[in-house]
């Protein structure tokens, strides 16, 4: 036995990293990353979806080693799960999306880079060995949506991952009420409470990974003496921030259709995915008609279309439609491996996660992600075990009941 002030024990799940996050994050930086739109119905619903299925447990299987491997965009990967795109990870923290990605390679995975990444694809590409994946926010301007796709392909990028469900920008109140939105109005509270977390705000001023990195342009900073560095590192962060937000907003195509997606297609050598689908007509027409390599399920985080379906309730009929034919990917709601397993039974072929990772970020930087994902690789495991199932690829809906008074729709 030992004794200690406290348990230097790292988090040991998913809900224990975001606590860490919570403590280590000022309350404008966790709202940005933990809020749904409207009431957040949505959001509830993408975990409490899971909490309508059961996993049958089959004795005696003999199963110590179950085989987590598995392919996603064509990738083979230690096991059926990858991290989604985030924009403004610097906010979490300063290390942003090069040790996010890092930590994905480390555990035989990949990530999917952001166009509002806090670093450059080519900073993250040289930071990094392996090609991970790009995920581009369709701006109506094709010039500029043109540039990103050649800049994407010269790093080594291999898959694109088109988001679809941003034709304008959902209702996030705690975002906008915590200091988030447009203008950006300082008060004693909110000065207090940044200041409450001298650590973060020191790496926020000095690294100035704040922005999105593909929006805005900055200054070299050389040259400047200590005070004028500190003066344009506050000025600057602000700015960035909030330039950022606009040339989101601005470039945003609102009248995205399917000939923009056809042209994407056209226009990439790789591999394509639509990423924010719920409805099975719409799969079917990105899949038959586009020629798209797959969909991800998804309502980016219950951040857009509050009462939108939760992925989960979405996935089995997508899955019915075109699982025979394409690549299908969910996020939403994942924070646990018996919930990769569900999707799995329900027909995904993998999963994202986006506020886990961002979690383990937060609280741990490169590390914190690591454990993350192993968290998620024990889990999985683990319950492979006690299910009595030999691999991942073995998953399929015989191995679901529903939850007792679920209807397991
Ligand atoms: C996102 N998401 C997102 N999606 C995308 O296509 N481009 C982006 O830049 C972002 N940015 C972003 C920031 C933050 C803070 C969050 C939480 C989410 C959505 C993301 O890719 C994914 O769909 C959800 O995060 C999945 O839900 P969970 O895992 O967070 O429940």
């Amino acid at each position: 036995m030992k004794f200690g002030w406290r348990d230097p024990s790292p988090p040991v799940s998913v809900e224990a990293w975001r606590k860490k996050a919570r403590w280590r994050l000022p309350n404008m930086a966790w709202q940005y990353i933990e809020s749904g739109a409207d009431d957040r119905t949505t959001l509830r619903e993408n975990c409490a979806g899971f909490e309508r299925w059961r996993l049958r447990q089959r004795s005696l299987a003999g199963v110590s080693q179950p085989v987590l491997a598995a392919t996603m965009a064509g990738e083979q990967l230690s096991m059926p799960l990858a991290l989604a795109p985030t924009g403004a990870a610097g906010i979490s923290h300063w290390t942003g999306d090069i040790a996010a990605t890092r930590a994905a390679e480390r555990a035989g995975t990949r990530a999917v880079i952001s166009t509002a990444a806090s670093y450059t694809l080519e900073e993250i590409a040289d930071a990094t060995d392996q090609q991970h994946w790009f995920q581009l926010y369709p701006f109506g301007d094709r010039g500029r949506v043109k540039r990103l796709m050649e800049r994407a392909e010269a790093a080594g990028y291999t898959a694109l991952f088109v988001t679809v469900d941003v034709p304008t920008l959902g209702n996030r109140e705690s975002e906008r009420t915590s200091g988030m939105a447009q203008p950006r109005i300082v008060t004693p509270g909110r000065l207090l409470n940044l200041l409450s977390r001298p650590v973060w705000l020191y790496r926020l001023l000095k690294h100035q990974r704040i922005a999105a990195a593909h929006y805005v342009e900055r200054d070299p900073q050389t040259g400047t003496s200590a005070l004028e560095g500190v003066r344009r590192a506050i000025v600057g962060a602000a700015d960035d921030a909030a330039r950022s937000a606009d040339a989101q907003l601005r470039y945003m195509q609102s009248d995205l259709h399917w000939e923009d997606l056809a042209w994407m297609r056209d226009n990439w050598g790789g591999r394509v995915y639509v990423k924010g689908v719920l409805d099975a007509d719409d799969a079917e027409q990105a899949v038959d008609s586009i020629g798209v390599d797959g969909v991800v399920v998804s309502n980016h985080g219950g951040r857009q279309l509050d009462r939108a379906l939760a992925s989960i309730d979405a996935l089995p009929a997508i899955a019915d439609r075109i699982g025979d034919r394409a690549e299908i990917y969910l996020d939403g709601g994942v924070r646990r491996g018996t919930d990769v397993i569900t999707a799995l039974c329900l027909g995904a072929d993998g999963v994202f996660i986006g506020r886990p990772y961002l979690y383990g970020l937060a609280g741990g930087g490169e590390a914190g992600v690591a454990s993350v994902l192993d968290i998620f690789s024990t889990e999985i495991r683990r319950a492979l075990i006690l299910m009595g199932c030999p691999d991942v690829a073995s998953l399929d809906s015989s191995w679901l009941l529903p939850a007792p008074g679920a209807s397991g729709a």
